[in-house]
C-alpha cells in the first residue's frame, strides 16, 4: 500500500468515467494505474496528453499493483476479468446495469439481486463496494468541494465488507465528496439507475432524508 494516506488507485476502464476518476485521483496526490481492453500501448498517447503521471498497465497488473481497484468498464464485459485477479482486493463497482446503452444482460435481469450483488457472487473473493456509479463522469471534477463545505455533494456506498467500505470512503473524501454508507450490497438498489439518488446533486443530509 502507498504510504501517508496516498493510495495506489487501479482503474479498469479508461473511458469517460475511468479517466475522470483518474484525473481527480492524481489531483488528490494518489498514484494511478489504468487499463483498457486493448492493452497499455493503446493508452500511452492519451495518458501523456490527458493524464500525465497515470501508468498504463494490463488489467491483471492493475489488479495486482493497486490498493483500490475501480471497475469503470461496460458491465456487459465483466466476464473478461478473471475472478482470481480480484481475489482479496477492495473493488469499487462503479458500473451500472443500463439496458438502453449496453442492451439486456440476462444475468442482471433479476430485480431481486442488485448488479453488485451478482458481481460479488461472481468475484466471490473480491471485497466489492458499490459506489461512484450514480455520479456523471463530468461531475466528478465539477462537483468536487473541500471537506465541510455546506454544499458538498455526497456519494452513496453499499457493501458487505465494512473495512473495504471505510477505505473507499476515505478515498472518496480525498477526491472531493462526502460519503453516506447505506448498508450492505442489497442497498445498492437505492442508487441504481431510475432512483432518486441517481445523477442527483445531493448533500449527505438530503440523501438521508430521501432514504431513511
Ligand atoms: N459515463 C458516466 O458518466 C458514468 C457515470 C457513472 C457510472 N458509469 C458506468 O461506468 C461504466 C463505464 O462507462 P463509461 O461511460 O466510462 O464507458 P466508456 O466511455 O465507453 O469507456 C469504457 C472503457 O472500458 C474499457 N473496457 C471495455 N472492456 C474492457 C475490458 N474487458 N477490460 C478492461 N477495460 C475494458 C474500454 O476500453 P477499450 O476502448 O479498449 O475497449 C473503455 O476504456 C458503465 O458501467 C457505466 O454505467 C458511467
Amino acid at each position: 500500500m502507498a504510504t501517508n494516506s496516498k493510495l495506489i488507485i487501479g482503474i479498469i476502464g479508461a473511458g469517460r468515467l475511468g479517466t475522470a476518476i483518474a484525473r481527480q485521483s492524481l489531483k488528490a496526490g494518489h498514484r494511478v494505474n489504468i487499463s483498457n481492453s486493448r492493452g497499455p500501448q493503446s493508452l500511452e498517447l492519451m495518458l501523456g496528453v490527458l493524464l500525465p503521471g497515470a501508468v498504463a498497465m494490463t488489467v491483471n497488473d492493475v489488479a495486482q499493483k493497486s490498493d483500490i481497484i475501480i471497475l469503470a468498464m461496460p458491465l456487459n464485459k465483466y466476464s473478461a476479468l478473471d475472478p482470481e485477479w480480484l481475489a482479496g482486493k477492495i473493488v469499487i463497482d462503479a458500473m451500472n446495469y443500463w439496458p438502453p446503452t449496453e442492451g439486456r444482460i440476462p444475468e442482471f435481469m433479476n430485480e431481486q439481486v442488485t448488479s453488485s450483488q451478482y458481481l460479488q457472487q461472481h468475484f466471490d473473493r473480491a471485497r466489492i463496494v458499490k459506489t461512484l456509479n450514480h455520479v456523471a463522469y463530468n461531475e466528478i471534477e465539477e462537483h468536487s468541494l473541500p471537506p465541510a463545505h455546506p454544499q458538498r455533494r455526497a456519494i452513496a456506498l453499499a457493501g458487505d465488507d465494512d473495512a473495504a467500505k471505510k477505505q473507499a470512503e476515505q478515498f472518496i473524501d480525498t477526491i472531493g465528496f462526502d460519503t453516506i454508507d447505506l448498508g450492505d450490497l442489497q442497498e445498492g438498489s437505492k442508487f441504481q439507475p431510475d432512483t432518486k439518488l441517481f445523477n442527483a446533486r445531493l448533500t449527505k443530509a438530503e440523501i438521508e432524508q430521501i432514504v431513511r
